[in-house]
């Protein structure tokens, strides 16, 4: 008999599980947004109109349903009008947070947006979430970024952007205003924060007529976060929450696959820091907004290691393991769990940059065991949260061994995803599916063959999925037998 459980209540499915969740985030940091996806129409690196073509097919290969940008820290420094016009006529800029670097502002405003256009397919929008400037900026340029962007009559700003090539506006729908402004966001207290967001989003509009702009309040500590629900809360959509996992203390983050037993139990214990952030918010949260109108929107969150050696530390470039998947599988779940509060989540980085979905070496690029992940996950993707019940043990302090979701989607299959958190013992766990029925069940499987296995330029598939066949069929369910650190996707249809 196994001693682990999950009991669906196939019946009781409410909740959308918001596509948003799997959201991404491409800062103007180190080599994700130069590089890793922009690299210029001129170079000898097959793009299209600069960004380039692998990165942009493997990132479509997702679903991606949001791109954040220009920042996090970088948000607060960036001044629109540098990136717009000709771009030999684009003044270059240090990246004062990321490692001093001088940027050409090559990638602006139109070419993020393309990427956008060229990250959607025929079924999936990538909408674009654009992050304004707090800290260092005006209400006056704000406000005019987003004239320039959803104006679609005549104004100073629309015409500007007609003379810079774009004849029509943009669809914009999420809009934060600020990142970070209790830290590198201009140290501001919650107070202060507070009134200055009720100043800025009175002045952000969409033009975009019988459109919404979906503006985005920035969170922080459970102090704060109360400070600015209490003084703004009416005037925000969502509110924004970061939530890193660092397995070291002290000067050292911790190696990304260089690490011991200890430092994988830690990581996992961490990782699930995020239930238990995620749910003290939530009842902040409810006691100002209980109609749930207000969405927490973890625009940042995964994992947070020592740059690889010999890279510029200001760049934040990391390896990935099936550590770094178990912490995405178990914080997806949480998200998924979650979905009557999370409107939307964006894992820290997309490329090149903490925890990436792809890595790149001048021409090469690689996907991490996060990237396929994601590709497996897509399947909650606006599908409807089955709620569930897991019982499991832990397998150390704060670490239980398992973690679970469950959904439905529009034509009708079930999905179960199913982490085994324990990075050397297999496990089995006994599904109840209440209410349930279906007739074939088929399912892929991620694993590794060591703990700190990564895909490399030379080995790029080291980690990736195959076909699960350790499911077979009880009474009342399934039974399933998970390997060691594995993350499985069950499909019952
Ligand atoms: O993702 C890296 C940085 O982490 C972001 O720029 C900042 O918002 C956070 O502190």
């Amino acid at each position: 008999m196994s001693t682990n459980r999950l009991i669906v209540s196939a019946d009781q499915g409410k909740t959308k599980i918001s596509r948003h969740i799997y959201g991404h985030f491409a800062e103007h940091l180190g080599r994700c947004i130069y590089e890793g996806l922009w690299v210029g129409p001129e170079s000898p690196i097959p793009n299209t109109r600069g960004f380039r073509n692998d990165v942009v097919a493997a990132l479509r290969a997702l679903n991606m349903p949001n791109l954040r940008w220009p920042g996090g820290c970088f948000a607060d420094t960036y001044h629109w009008t540098d990136g717009v016009g000709p771009r030999e006529k684009r003044p270059s800029i240090l990246n004062v947070h990321w490692g001093g670097t001088l940027e050409n502002n090559h990638c602006g405003t139109h070419e993020f947006l393309d990427l956008c256009e060229q990250l959607s397919t025929p079924t999936n929008v990538c909408e674009p979430y654009i992050c304004g400037n707090v800290g260092s900026g005006t209400v006056q340029e704000m406000a005019q970024w987003l004239e320039y962007l959803t104006m679609p009559g005549q104004s100073p700003m629309a015409d500007l952007r007609r003379r810079n090539g774009r004849e029509q506006a943009w669809p914009i729908k999420y809009w934060a205003v600020g990142n970070e402004n209790w830290g590198c966001g201009g140290n501001m207290r919650a107070e202060y924060y507070a009134d200055l967001y009720r100043q800025y989003s009175s002045y952000c509009r969409n033009y975009t007529p019988g459109s919404k702009l979906y503006k985005v309040a920035c969170g922080h500590g459970f102090d704060w976060n109360e400070t600015v629900l209490k003084i703004a809360g009416e005037f925000m959509d969502g509110l924004s929450l970061h939530h890193y996992v660092v397995p070291g203390s002290g000067p050292s983050k911790g190696s990304a696959t260089d690490f011991t037993r200890q430092e994988w139990v830690t990581t996992m214990q961490r990782a699930w820091g995020l239930r238990w952030f995620l749910g003290r918010n939530e009842n902040i949260m409810d006691r100002y907004d209980p109609d749930r109108r207000i969405g927490m929107i973890v625009d940042e969150w995964g994992t947070w290691f020592d740059v690889e050696p010999g890279t510029n530390p200001g760049h934040l470039y990391q390896q990935n393991t099936m550590r770094d998947a178990l912490v995405a599988s178990l914080s997806l779940d949480v998200f998924n769990n979650l979905a009557h509060r999370v409107h939307m989540a964006n894992i820290a980085q997309t490329v090149n940059v903490l925890q990436a979905m792809v890595l790149t070496d001048t021409s090469r690029m690689l996907l991490t065991p996060t990237y396929h992940v994601f590709e497996m996950f897509k399947v909650h993707q606006d599908a409807t949260l089955l709620p569930s019940i897991l019982e499991c043990p832990e397998f150390g302090p704060g670490a239980p061994v398992l973690s679970a979701s469950v959904s439905r989607d529009k034509a009708g299959k079930t999905h179960i995803s199913l982490s085994n958190l324990q990075d050397e013992d297999g496990t089995e766990i006994a599904c109840e599916l209440r209410h349930l029925t279906f007739g074939s069940v088929t399912g892929r499987l991620l694993t590794s063959p060591r703990m700190n296995t990564s895909n490399t330029f030379d080995r790029p598939d080291a980690i990736a999925p195959t076909a699960f066949v350790g499911v077979r069929r009880t009474s009342d369910g399934l039974v399933v037998s998970l390997p060691p650190r594995s993350v499985v996707m069950l499909e019952l249809v």
